[in-house]
């Protein structure tokens, strides 16, 4: 079994204490909560709004002529709905070559289609389709890094894709695990991604329960960071596998442990910890590059498992997307969304005393509304190795994860805007 099989599997293993999980949270959240009273604007004011002009109607926002612009601040990207894209995709298999094998659905013969004949449409405002020659020039003499997990491969992957009508990048790569360095010669652009599943320090992840240094950075990625423009930070389905949490060199606790005598947490602790000392990190190693570097916070992507567990025969089987009032955003996802919510407002604070911008890129509702979008069965072929489960983790590529990077050209647009 090579890595990629490894980690496709480690991940999958996320859901498989679910009872527990949905136990342990039915206790603490409403069984009903849409997601709309939770709106990222009402929490987290990140522009200057100007409540007396609503922007409304196509002329806002995200279209080319409101680069940067006041009217473009205004529009909220990320309330909005699926609507039909008949141009879709914009790139396949065939036109592409860095699609990760199990992110390859066409490949493996996904015969509905339709799941890439959608694009976002924010409610107030348009937002603009990926342009490659237009993305390559804003990060022209820029880089940018991905600190995550497979699932901020997957968003780079289709960076990458994307990317790929007008350069591939070299691999400048200086090791050969996970963690890549790409370069765009010609477009002085830099992409790294630094593998970094639990943000923090950890010991060896190859036996569950793994260690988990809750208060210590991993320095893998924060003595590297300060040499980034932008940071794409996100973090997920790690974090329900069996842990011990460590502050301050101290076992204080664990998830899912066999042992009873050391007090058990939920998630959501090893959660906002991981992400607070992340935040730090970034805070203190000077993330604020001179000149203004920007972290983006890419929230919790929901799964999508429908009729049993990642490992009880659930799969992902929808061919389209929902509308916003088919689903509401419950249980761990909501959990960990509030918490990042929450955490980036802290670290918001706290960069205004070192220079550190930090900004919501809200992936969670949009994705959530994508059930449709997943691998599930077509991350390999039928019968293959039967360790590879049905994949509701993972977005497929070409896929709806290509919209992160229509969202990362306007939110790039509109640092630039601001600078001006
Ligand atoms: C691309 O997908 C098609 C099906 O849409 C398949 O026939 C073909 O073999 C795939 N090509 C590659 C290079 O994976
Ligand atoms: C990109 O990486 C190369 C090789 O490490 C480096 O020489 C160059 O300065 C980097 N460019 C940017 C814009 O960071
Ligand atoms: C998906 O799971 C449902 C519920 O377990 C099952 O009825 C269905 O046959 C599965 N579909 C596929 C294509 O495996
Ligand atoms: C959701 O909203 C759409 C459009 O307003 C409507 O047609 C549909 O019936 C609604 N569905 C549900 C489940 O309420």
């Amino acid at each position: 079994m090579n890595k990629l099989q490894q980690q496709t599997r480690r991940i999958s293993k996320a859901p498989k204490l679910a009872p527990l999980i949905a136990l342990t949270f039915l206790l603490t959240i409403p069984l009903y909560y849409p997601f709309h009273t939770h709106s990222p604007k009402n929490l987290l004011p990140l522009h200057n709004t100007n409540d007396n002009s609503p922007c409304s109607g196509d002329g806002c926002g995200g279209d080319a002529a409101g680069v940067g612009g006041v009217e473009a601040e205004q529009c909220d990207l990320f309330s909005g709905e699926w609507v039909p894209d008949p141009e879709g995709p914009y790139y396949t298999n065939e036109s592409c070559y860095a699609i990760q094998e199990h992110q390859d659905c066409m490949k493996f013969g996904r015969p509905d289609l339709g799941f890439l004949k959608w694009r976002w449409k924010p409610d107030e405002c348009q937002l603009a389709l990926f342009d490659p020659r237009r993305f390559l020039e804003l990060v022209r003499g820029k880089s940018l890094a991905f600190v995550g997990d497979s699932v901020a491969r997957n968003h780079m992957q289709s960076l990458i894709c994307l990317l790929a009508k007008v350069a591939y990048p070299s691999d400048v790569s200086e090791t050969t695990d996970e963690n890549k360095r790409y370069t765009y010669t010609e477009h002085n652009f830099n992409i790294s991604i630094f593998w970094s599943p639990y943000l923090v320090k950890t010991g060896k992840l190859d036996n569950e329960p793994f260690d988990l240094y809750l208060d210590e950075f991993d320095p893998s990625w924060t003595t590297q960071i300060s040499h980034y423009d932008y940071v794409i930070i996100s973090a997920g389905h790690w974090f329900f596998r069996p842990t011990y949490f460590h502050l301050e060199n101290r076992r204080v606790g664990c998830l899912y442990c066999p042992e009873p005598e050391i007090t058990h947490l939920t998630p959501v602790f090893s959660y906002r910890r991981a992400f607070r000392t992340a935040f730090r990190g970034i805070n203190g190693g000077g993330a604020a590059r001179s000149g203004g570097g920007v972290t983006f916070l890419r929230t919790f992507a929901p799964s999508h498992f429908e009729g049993g567990g990642w490992n009880s025969g659930g799969n992902c089987t929808r061919t389209r997307p929902f509308r916003r009032n088919e689903t509401v955003l419950e249980g761990p996802g909501l959990e960990f969304y509030t918490v990042q919510l929450e955490e980036l407002g802290i670290a918001q604070s706290a960069g205004r005393g070192t220079g550190g911008k930090f900004r919501l890129f809200d992936a969670t509702k949009v994705m959530l509304l994508r059930p449709d979008g997943h691998p599930s069965r077509y991350g390999h072929w039928p019968g293959a190795n039967r360790v590879l489960y049905n994949d509701c983790v993972h977005w497929c590529l070409p896929g709806p994860i290509d919209s992160w990077n229509d969202f990362l050209q306007e939110l790039l647009m509109r640092e630039l805007g601001d600078a001006t």
